[in-house]
């Protein structure tokens, strides 16, 4: 595969144009107001892929978001390579923390990013990241390249669970079969030290709800006779950590797959500054479970935090009152060979037995996923180290990532594929955050390299 290099250099203009085209439109899945714009956001998806050389592109129907189906095949007996990616982007709020409107993207400059970087919601998450594989397809069929078959399906519901997705692979296993699959949906270390993501972490989120008295009451008549639903919530979740920062739930840990000492060495030697990583959050220390180091703590160790808590009067000046309920939504990040459900009903029923007479407690399941860890001796998994090797002259490092893409390994059990995570975004690039922004160069780098693994991937396959 030649270099993508002069191709990128010469339709740079226009790649970023594309995307901030597609950037404009508001597709926040969350949020029913937006609907129209998540749909017309997967046409003009369709629209690209289309122009980008798919033989046949459609929308696919759901319960939910449609699901943008696009595929090249130019012989069965060659390899084949999904590209999975979502349209779909997380609410901007809150406005006011942005340094300009979350739906009008602008290039500005930044330290990390000293060739610019597009300023807008999903610009990194996943639309910019999305959008790489789209142009990395335009210039393989546009030059005669593409070594084996494609087929492209970005979802619009990631965001909130990807539960129509869910729904789609399992009606459509034939349809998505495939050798291998791509996506661009986490990060890398930084732009000279490459690194493929090989696990993510899964998911169990729940929301619970402690109702005390009937009614709101006068915190003075009633104040010190009955249980303030907000008091004991706060006591309960304070009660998951104990001192050492460890989750108290019984059972909480008992599937963990703790690493040994050696892959947990191997782990240390990525580079990683916590002095540079304090003073980028400006925060005087890092704060976590005993015994784990920073990147233990946020890839390899399960975790529970409260995402949201509310309750009571929160308006201007002061009202003297016990609310009759409060509410928390609680996220647990899990690691391999948890099961989600399991952790769910662990929680529901250590939450419930924690509650004090004078109130009752609910625990509603939001939804959930399984971690993910690809092995780093598979055919897919080299392809992807030799494309970051030819475009970078580096070999990438393997990272444990943090976050979650429930879905994977739904496609694991579905698909019977391993999943390659080559994300080309920054921690930094505020993915979920006000100023979402992802660099030019970072974005011109991902459609230079995914070619390559197209190349690597089908030479290694005969
Ligand atoms: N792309 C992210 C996940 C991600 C980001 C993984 C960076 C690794 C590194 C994805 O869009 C996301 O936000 N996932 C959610 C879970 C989902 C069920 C809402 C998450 O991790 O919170
Ligand atoms: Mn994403
Ligand atoms: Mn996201």
């Amino acid at each position: 595969m030649k270099s993508a290099k002069p191709y990128i250099e010469k339709n740079k203009e226009r790649f970023l144009e594309e995307l901030i085209e597609l950037l404009k439109i508001p597709s926040i899945s969350a949020d029913s107001a937006y609907k129209k714009d998540v749909l017309k956001t997967a046409e003009a998806v369709k629209k690209q892929l289309k122009k980008a050389g798919c033989d046949s592109v459609e929308i696919c129907e759901t319960p939910g978001y449609p699901i943008v189906y696009g595929e090249k095949i130019i012989d069965k007996k060659l390899p084949t390579i999904l590209v999975y990616g979502h349209y779909d982007v997380q609410p901007p709020d809150p406005l006011d923390l942005w340094d300009s409107p979350p739906f009008e993207p602008v290039i500005k400059k930044t330290k990390l990013h000293p060739e610019g970087a597009i300023f807008a919601r999903g610009s990194c998450d996943d639309k910019g990241q999305m959008y790489m594989h789209v142009k990395a397809l335009e210039y393989m069929t546009s030059t005669n390249q593409l070594p084996c078959n494609v087929k492209f399906m970005i979802e619009g519901e990631e965001e909130v669970g990807s539960e129509s997705l869910g729904w789609f692979v399992e009606r459509n296993r034939k349809k998505l079969a495939n050798d291998v699959i791509l996506i661009s949906d986490t990060g890398m270390i930084a732009p000279d030290v490459p690194s493929i993501t090989t696990g993510l972490r899964g998911l169990s989120y729940v929301e619970v709800e402690v109702t005390g008295p009937n009614r709101d009451l006068h915190s003075g008549l009633y104040g010190g006779a009955v249980a303030n639903p907000i008091n004991i919530l706060t006591k309960m979740i304070a009660s998951l950590h104990d001192k050492n920062n460890h989750i108290t739930i019984p059972g909480f840990y008992d599937d963990v797959q703790n690493l040994s000492k050696k892959e947990r060495e191997k782990m240390a030697e990525a580079p990683f500054n916590l002095k540079d990583y304090e003073k980028a959050l400006d925060i005087d220390a890092v704060y976590g479970e005993k015994g784990y180091s920073t990147n233990e703590r946020n890839s390899i160790r399960p975790t529970l935090d409260v995402n949201g808590i509310w309750g009571g009067y929160t308006g201007e000046g002061a009202k003297t009152v016990i609310a009759s309920k409060a509410f928390a939504k609680i996220s647990m990040r899990l690691v391999p060979n948890q099961d989600w459900k399991k952790i769910t009903e662990l929680f529901t029923k250590h939450f419930e037995s924690i509650a004090p007479t004078g109130v009752r407690v609910k625990v509603k399941p939001h939804h959930g996923g399984q971690a993910y860890v690809t092995p780093i001796d598979s055919l897919g998994y080299k392809a992807a180290e030799k494309a970051y090797e030819e475009t970078f002259g580096k070999t990438p490092i393997p990272q444990r990532s943090g976050g979650s893409i429930p879905i994977v390994a739904l496609f694991e059990k579905e698909l019977k594929s391993k999943t390659i995570l080559m994300g080309f975004g920054l921690d930094s690039d505020a993915i979920h955050s006000p100023n979402e922004h992802f660099g030019i160069w970072n974005y011109l780098k991902g459609i230079e390299t995914i070619p390559q693994f197209y190349h690597f991937f089908t030479e290694l396959s005969k």
